[in-house]
């Protein structure tokens, strides 16, 4: 199963690859996915301009030889590219897994297209439990009593922006009303709900075929 799923990943990341230009400013996700979008994109040897979700994406980037340089410069971009744990039919997504998803919507936002990639594990008739969260260490025993039903990851996972990971583990009746909840909730830096509005395209690998959702 795994070595299908692994192929699925890597077909979506490779179409998606060829959807960079020379010139573009580009974000980099985080993930499984995203390790097989890198070398696809290092092999087309394009001039492009980088900006890493991760420490992890940003170390595996360099090593290819990809140009990623800090985002504290750069206003927008033309394209992101990313993962995704949940991916609804009406464009929803949940992101987070790998506790990146803070940075992760910086760069979805900034972006002129996002593009998501995924197996055909991730596509989900609703969106469900765990959300993650990241919230500010201060208070944080505070913060998860207001959220109800969230918990703190083992391991004591922060993000590398010192926010402390976190996963809310409710009912999700209503992922827009959730995520306002969320977004409105002191100490909540930002949860893991990505609304559609801000996903351009839909990559899914299946098999050896990749399904292109464009919203
Ligand atoms: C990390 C993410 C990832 O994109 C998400 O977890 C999917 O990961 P993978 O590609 O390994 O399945 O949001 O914070």
């Amino acid at each position: 199963v795994s070595n299908v799923i692994d192929t699925e990943k890597r077909v979506a990341a490779e179409a998606a690859a060829e959807l960079i230009e020379d010139g573009m400013t580009v974000g980099l996700g985080t993930g499984s996915t995203v390790a097989f979008l890198l070398p696809a994109l290092a092999k087309r040897g394009l001039r492009t301009r980088c900006v890493a979700t991760s420490e992890e994406t940003e170390r595996i980037g360099r090593g290819l030889g990809l140009p990623i340089e800090s985002f504290e410069e750069l206003d927008h971009l033309d394209i992101a590219i990313d993962g995704a744990d949940q991916v609804a039919p009406d464009g929803w997504l949940v992101k987070g897994g790998g506790g990146a998803h803070t940075r992760e919507k910086i760069v979805a936002a900034s972006a002129d297209r996002f593009v998501v990639i995924a197996d055909s594990s991730k596509p989900v008739e609703r969106i469900s439990a765990p959300i993650p969260l990241e919230l500010f260490p201060f208070g944080v025993a505070a913060t998860l009593h207001r959220i109800g039903e969230a918990r703190l990851r083992g391991g004591a996972a922060r993000s590398p922006d010192g926010g402390m990971i976190a996963d809310y583990h409710g009912e999700v009746r209503d992922p827009s009303a959730l995520a306002g909840l969320l977004s409105a909730t002191p100490g909540v830096i930002d949860h893991g709900l990505f609304e559609p509005e801000m996903v351009t395209d839909i990559l899914i690998g299946r098999g050896e075929a990749v399904e292109r959702i464009d919203l």
